[in-house]
């Protein structure tokens, strides 16, 4: 994944490049590094960690010279462990690269350059990018027609900017599979690159989503694109949005008690008295489909599983759900009458991407679940429902679940609509509950002062499993991913009633049971498995609004008349013990170690 910048202007480019790489950290926090280039000079700093590392390291350095162009880099590392060397930009003699994205052919292309005297000192793909370059431009003496034949050789999927001093005035550019916008900025002669938008907010005049295969060069004087036909000139938002911490500790706090507030967004003009809109598709969307095919990776694969359930109950329609990086390779049998979902906080996922781009491939009809705005998935997807949860900045995703649950579950109740398979009263039922959502989502003093009285129960033991059926089957597997993403503890979430083919074996006080014991739901099965593992001295803790007597914790939710709204109490519990549990660790909330929120790679 990693974010890359870039930046020709006369502004002072570190700064533009650090204020962009700042807005790009969420991809990956492993390390970060810019290349600033002049007429006389090429200077590369780099630093292993965050981004305030590398931004010490040059303010430390009284680095005064001016330079003309830049490119900037922060990595999630995939080849290579996170250490400076493997740091971007990477360089040859005279060269340097920042790529996002995976060289699928690296091993065989740094043979090949090795033989030819080439020495490399990273354990990254990315390196073989600059000595490519250099190979052909030893030999062509032609930066372009070096920089073209370089990523014809390339196979995987990359976003890359090049600089060299052997053409000191521009910065190569090229998009295969991982994003990257360029843009002329407000001044003259000024072009910036980012491969999201977020860092050009406010500094554009215009600028282009690259398609895959475009590429080009860019100097003081302009940009020029190897193939014009498939540039599009758009614009941004003139300003940024900017997300603060408001008084929480952290993102992640914030963003699970901005819920409740968001998901009125989501709703809005949505939700109406007595039926669900959306402006984004009309009731031909589902003419001729018999079944939903829904595809995702993470969080966003449990709001996928969620809503199967919604879809076969609510709107009577075959559902089923797939990883996105297994659906790519299992060769799926795809047809026409399917209608695709992907569902995606960033929109940036590869795996779903792909998917999403295959399904078109096989003429199916698209619709993404998403937050993001003109990310790549909403520029491929036949229609695009936007989740309207706000900037999510903890890695630890939180709000952007609830706000795909809730579009999600709309969505399955205007399939039954148009379908008229639900009962008027049916209907009305489900409506009044999705109104009672936002209060559902409220952070109650008292349940949060309990999951940090409890979180200190909950440091050591061999291991948690989250438990429960239906809709509370998926919950469960959030809990747990949340708990694994920030506790750095193991957790699995399972279906209550398939412990006993096999998890039981593992039950003794040592292992945590977190059971989600919702009332209007299957209450009586999801009891006798909880027995079942408290029989075996499992320590439990029961999350209900029903008091249960072998619970050695418990945490009350409010009684609640519909089974979802439970759900979404629930949620909240999860996501509070988990990052209270990660408090009392000393770990790093918001951006937890080895992780990136936004994942470009495969
Ligand atoms: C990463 C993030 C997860 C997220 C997943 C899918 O792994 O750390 O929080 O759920 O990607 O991301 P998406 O943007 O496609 O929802």
């Amino acid at each position: 994944m990693c974010g890359i910048v870039g930046y020709i202007g006369k502004q002072k480019t570190v700064n533009i490049l650090l204020d962009g790489l700042k807005e790009l950290e969420y991809r990956g926090y492993d390390s970060a590094g810019v290349a600033l280039l002049n007429q006389n000079k090429i200077s590369v700093y780099k630093a292993l960690g965050k981004l305030n590392n590398l931004e010490e390291k040059i303010n430390t350095s009284n680095d005064n010279e001016s330079y003309d162009l830049g490119i900037g880099h922060t990595r999630w590392a995939t080849h290579g462990k996170p250490t400076e060397l493997n740091a971007h930009p990477h360089l040859g003699e005279y060269s340097y690269v920042v790529h996002n994205g995976i060289i699928e052919n690296y091993k065989e292309l740094k043979d090949e350059l090795i033989s030819h005297g080439h020495k490399f000192v990273s354990q990254t793909d990315t390196e073989v990018i600059v000595h490519l370059f250099e190979y052909y431009q030893n030999s062509l003496n032609s930066c372009q027609e070096a920089f073209e034949k370089t990523v014809e050789r390339l196979e995987g999927a990359y976003s890359i900017l090049l600089i060299s001093k052997a053409c000191p005035e521009n910065i190569f550019f090229f998009k295969h599979g991982s994003p990257l916008i360029v843009a002329h900025g407000m001044n003259e002669g000024e072009v910036l690159f980012a491969s999201s938008d977020a860092p050009l907010i406010g500094l554009c005049k215009d600028v282009v989503y690259l398609e895959d295969e475009c590429g080009g060069v860019a100097s003081k004087e302009g940009i020029v694109f190897f193939d014009e036909s498939q540039v599009q000139w758009g614009s941004l938002p003139s300003s940024k949005q900017f997300a603060q911490k408001e008084g929480y500790r952290f993102f992640m706090e914030k963003e699970i008690y901005e819920q409740s507030n968001v998901v009125s967004d989501t709703m809005l003009g949505r939700l109406q008295d007595q039926s669900i809109t959306f402006d984004e598709f009309d009731a031909s969307l589902i003419q001729g489909i018999n079944e939903i095919k829904i595809c995702a990776c993470g969080t966003s694969y449990h709001a996928g599983i969620t809503a199967s359930y919604l879809f076969e109950r609510l709107a009577k329609v075959k559902c089923s759900v797939e990883i996105a990086s297994e659906f790519r390779y299992k060769e799926p049998l795809l047809t026409k009458d399917t209608l695709f979902i992907v569902i995606s906080q960033s929109g940036e996922t590869a795996d779903t991407l792909e998917a999403l781009k295959m399904a078109k491939k096989n003429g199916l009809k698209s619709i993404v679940v998403c937050n993001v705005d003109n990310s790549s998935m909403t520029r491929v997807a036949d229609h695009s429902v936007l989740t309207r949860a706000g900037i999510e900045k903890g890695v630890a995703s939180t709000k952007a679940f609830s706000t795909q649950v809730v579009v999600l579950w709309m969505m399955a109740l205007y399939f039954a609509q148009q379908k008229k398979v639900l009962s008027q009263e049916a209907m009305h039922t489900e409506l009044h509950a999705l109104r009672e959502v936002p209060s559902s989502l409220l952070v109650l003093d008292k349940v949060h002062e309990k999951t940090r009285r409890l979180s200190k129960r909950y440091l050591h033991g061999h291991g948690f499993f989250f438990i429960g059926r239906d809709v509370f089957f998926p919950l469960a597997l959030e809990g747990a991913l949340k708990l694994k993403e920030i506790s750095y503890l193991h957790a699995e979430g399972y279906p209550a009633g398939e412990m006993k083919h096999g998890p039981i074996a593992l039950a003794d006080p040592e292992l945590f049971t977190i059971a989600l014991m919702p009332q209007h739901l299957l209450y009586d099965k999801i009891k006798s498995n909880v027995e079942e593992l408290s029989a075996r001295d499992s320590t439990i803790c029961a999350i209900s609004p029903l008091s249960f007597d072998l619970a050695d914790d418990f945490i009350q939710t409010n009684v609640k008349d519909h089974y979802m709204l439970e759900f979404f109490e629930m949620l909240v519990v999860l996501q509070l013990l988990s990052m209270e549990i990660s408090v009392r660790l000393g770990n790093d909330v918001d951006m937890p170690r080895n992780l990136a929120k936004s994942v470009t790679v495969e």
